[in-house]
């Protein structure tokens, strides 16, 4: 399947139509952003890795019951998708304090939940994506009631299952990020893409970092962070 127009040009990733209007290609570039794009840079060949790993966590995701929007993988930086309307939440699951929660609560980074927390935040950079909850969401029609039971579902199961999958690969998976879609029918499936620029990903005895915070925070290494990260996934 052939990408033609682009749809969408995002801060990681542009968007293309193909001659099936239910199919789009997703294709990802090495720009990386930070602070709501105030920061700007390229991680060297992290295209090429995120959309790899996304694409394989994806199809794990599958076989787990997760539906995603996964369809195949054309090429290194290119996999084609489902069309969907992205739900305009960004859903971040945590089960060890770090970034922002760390800083609102006045908590060191390293503190290991009991149970995992959700949060939400609008997804809407003018206004610098501002976190709310289930009610604000229904309030200001970003989901239905049924779609929001949904999205917590799914995104509680996708931490089951990559919590114990980064642990055979002695990776902590601190939190992360998650955008969901619905296909024409309605149906909500896990889109966007999961990678160490969506993921705190913490080597389970170092706890050397090994995501985008290195970019973030200008830690360096960043390139052999991602580099490291892919190398545990797809042994190579
Ligand atoms: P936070 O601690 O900065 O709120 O980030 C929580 C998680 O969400 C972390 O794994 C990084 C990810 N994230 C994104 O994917 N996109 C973003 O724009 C931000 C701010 C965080």
């Amino acid at each position: 399947m052939e990408k033609t127009v682009q749809l969408y040009e995002g801060k990681a990733k542009k968007v293309f139509a193909t001659a099936d209007e239910t199919l789009c290609v997703v294709s990802y570039k090495d720009d990386a952003t930070a602070f709501n794009g105030l920061k700007k840079g390229t991680i060297v060949g992290k295209g090429v890795v995120n959309n790899r790993m996304s694409n394989m966590l994806m199809q794990l995701l599958e076989k787990q019951g997760v539906p995603t929007h996964f369809v195949k993988e054309l090429s290194d930086r290119d996999t084609l998708v489902k069309k969907v309307a992205i739900v305009p939440l960004e859903v971040i699951i945590r089960n060890v304090s770090a970034g922002s929660f760390a800083k609102h609560y006045g908590v060191e980074e390293g503190i290991v939940f009991d149970e995992p927390t959700i949060e939400f935040s609008y997804k809407n950079d003018e206004l610098g994506d501002p976190l709310l909850n289930s009610y604000h969401a229904l309030a200001l029609k970003l989901a239905t009631k049924e779609e929001i039971e949904t999205i917590k579902r799914l995104a509680f199961k996708v931490n089951e299952v990559l919590t114990e999958y980064f642990k055979t690969l002695k990776i902590r998976l601190v939190d992360f990020k998650l955008e969901f879609g619905r296909l024409s029918d309605g149906t909500i499936v896990l889109a966007d893409e999961i990678s160490p620029d969506t993921c705190r990903l913490w080597d389970i005895e170092t706890n050397e970092k090994l995501d985008k915070d290195r970019f973030r925070r200008d830690l360096g290494g960043v390139e052999d962070a991602y580099k490291e990260v892919f190398k545990r996934l797809m042994g190579e």
